[in-house]
């Protein structure tokens, strides 16, 4: 019988030192592109692919993303009261009915491979989806994850969601090379993390989406630290890929890199312009802005 993806992991326990001091205090993927948190845009994304089983993997300082995804009831009743009922309705939809979540606590910041670990016993024998918030993915449909998982469905083996880089950026990344790359997707045949651009397989890139079958934890479990000193996920997926199939799939969409601080500003901006109330006001400032400065 054919498997489905139910299930996402979202490891949100790194430590963001890039966003320092943004992020002291509030994490990362709390960080708002226009109106929503970059958390609540990976929890949508999954919703869409059909996932109804959310697994947050959280540290110390997480604690805001717990709170974004419960029932704010003091806040709701607040809001009732007051008649606002279009402001109510946002907020009841920041968890869509039916979906479940989950967090779990990663105690030491060892890796992505050690965060999605750490969701083993809540995933099981299945296959499951793991969405890193800070990669942003607008393809102006249904999402990247639905892509993913429709051609989970087709070819049952774990996929990987990659886009080309630039080939000075490969030591950013994890790097693919395939065997083929037929229209959308490939077989991947090798995999590294972060090679420096003259020895990089190719600039074919790893972002964070990936669809695993379980295999993974075994996999993770035997992997050592790797680059950075960190226990990774890319080198799991190595080790994966001497028993079975994994594709290299080149999605449809733009991704924002929100992870730093250029691919965090960017978004905003290209969100602000497809904003729907806020559009047609922020392109007339962008455009009297860019006029002030030639
Ligand atoms: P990053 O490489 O972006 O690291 O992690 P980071 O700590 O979030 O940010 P910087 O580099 O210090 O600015 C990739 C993803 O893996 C998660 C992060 O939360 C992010 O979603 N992660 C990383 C964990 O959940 N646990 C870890 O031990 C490491």
């Amino acid at each position: 019988m054919n498997k489905k993806v139910t299930k996402a992991v979202f490891p949100v326990a790194g430590l963001g030192s890039r966003f320092l001091p943004a992020t002291k205090a509030v994490p990362k993927e709390m960080l708002p592109i226009v109106d929503k948190p970059l958390m609540q845009y990976a929890v949508e994304e999954a919703v869409a692919a059909g996932i109804d089983t959310m697994i947050f993997i959280t540290g110390r300082t997480k604690n805001s993303i717990t709170d974004h995804f419960d029932k704010a009831y003091e806040l709701e009743t607040e809001l009732e009261m007051r008649g606002k009922t279009e402001i109510l309705k946002i907020l009841k939809d920041t968890v869509p009915e039916g979906i479940s979540c989950v967090f779990i606590r990663q105690s030491e910041a060892l890796g992505l491979g050690h965060a999605v670990y750490c969701a083993h016993s809540v995933v099981g024998d299945e296959p499951f989806a793991v969405i890193l918030p800070d990669d942003l993915i607008e393809d102006g449909n249904r999402g990247c994850m639905a892509q993913m998982v429709e051609l989970y469905n087709e070819k049952q083996c774990s996929i990987l969601g990659v886009e080309p880089v630039d080939p000075s950026e490969t030591d950013k990344y994890g790097i693919v090379r395939t065997s083929d790359f037929t229209g959308k997707f490939g077989a991947i045949e090798h995999i590294v993390e972060k090679p420096k651009p003259d020895v990089a397989p190719s600039n074919l890139a790893v972002v964070g989406r990936y669809i695993l079958n379980p295999a993974i934890f075994d996999k993770i479990k035997n992997t050592g630290r790797g680059a950075g000193g960190e226990i990774q996920l890319t080198d799991a997926i190595a080790d994966l890929l001497n028993d079975e199939q994994v594709l290299a799939y080149q999605f449809d969409g733009k991704r924002y890199d929100c992870g730093a601080k250029l691919g965090f500003l960017i978004a905003n901006v290209e969100y602000g312009l497809l904003h729907k109330e806020l559009k047609d006001d922020f392109a007339t400032y962008l455009k009297d802005l860019v006029a002030s400065k030639a």
